[in-house]
């Protein structure tokens, strides 16, 4: 499974990228709006906190397929390293993908909520396909099936295109698009954080706590 964070906020970056093994980052215009700030000072600061070696998606803000490329190759240029630009499926751009194929960028075809439209984001040339499971759900559209038709579709035509589920609003959806094989996630650290926690593994902790201390005190391992 590859994990990505999908924020721009600056310190749960920080905070994920030193505690959990984070492929990358993803951001949405949405997500880069939230933060208020000037766009680039932002996903530079970015990329400094992952390094040149872990993923970053940023999202084009452009509609036609010669805008899109245009900025992609502006956003590849200056972001360097492991560079995906986000495009929302569409005709403008499926062919800013076939373009962007050609020119060895990679394409992370987005607001996918069909097998139908991830089938031809692959066929296009797209790394990965981010199908939203919980705007899926919100309308009673079975997000993780979704994503697990993706999955299987994928394999069956030989596509090494990855399917980059989005849209997390709780462990078990995620956990749902492991179970069906889904090559990667992206999530908020909110959800990172409930995908290892259990209230049984903090019992469990306290237990040992309190068995040690009650025959050891405060030593621990290195003091002996
Ligand atoms: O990148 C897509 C993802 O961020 C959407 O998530 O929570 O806005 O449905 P959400």
């Amino acid at each position: 499974m590859i994990y990505i964070l999908d924020t721009a906020d600056l310190a749960a970056i920080r905070h994920c990228n030193e505690f959990y093994p984070l492929a990358g980052v993803t951001t949405n215009p949405s997500i880069i709006a939230r933060e208020n700030t000037d766009f680039w000072t932002l996903v530079e600061q970015i990329r400094a906190i992952i390094g040149e070696d872990k993923m970053l998606h940023v999202q084009t803000t452009q509609t036609t397929a010669e805008k899109i490329v245009e900025e992609a190759k502006l956003l590849k240029e200056r972001l360097t390293g492991e560079f995906y630009v986000k495009i929302p499926i569409g005709e403008e751009g499926l062919k800013a993908t076939m373009e962007l194929k050609k020119l060895g960028i990679g394409v992370t075809m987005t607001a996918i909520f069909t097998p139908t439209q991830a089938l031809m984001a692959a066929m296009a040339g797209a790394s990965f396909v981010a199908p939203y499971v919980n705007r899926l759900d919100n309308i009673i559209g079975d997000g993780t099936r979704v994503v697990a038709e993706i999955v299987n579709q994928l394999e069956m035509y030989g596509s090494d295109c990855k399917v980059l589920a989005a849209s997390f609003k709780n462990a078990e959806q995620v956990h749902l698009c492991a179970s069906y094989g889904c090559h990667s996630v992206t999530v908020t650290a909110d959800i990172l954080k409930l995908l290892i926690s259990h209230p049984m593994t903090d019992a469990a902790i306290a237990g040992f706590e309190k068995d040690w201390k009650a025959v050891y005190a405060d030593k621990t391992i290195l003091d002996f």
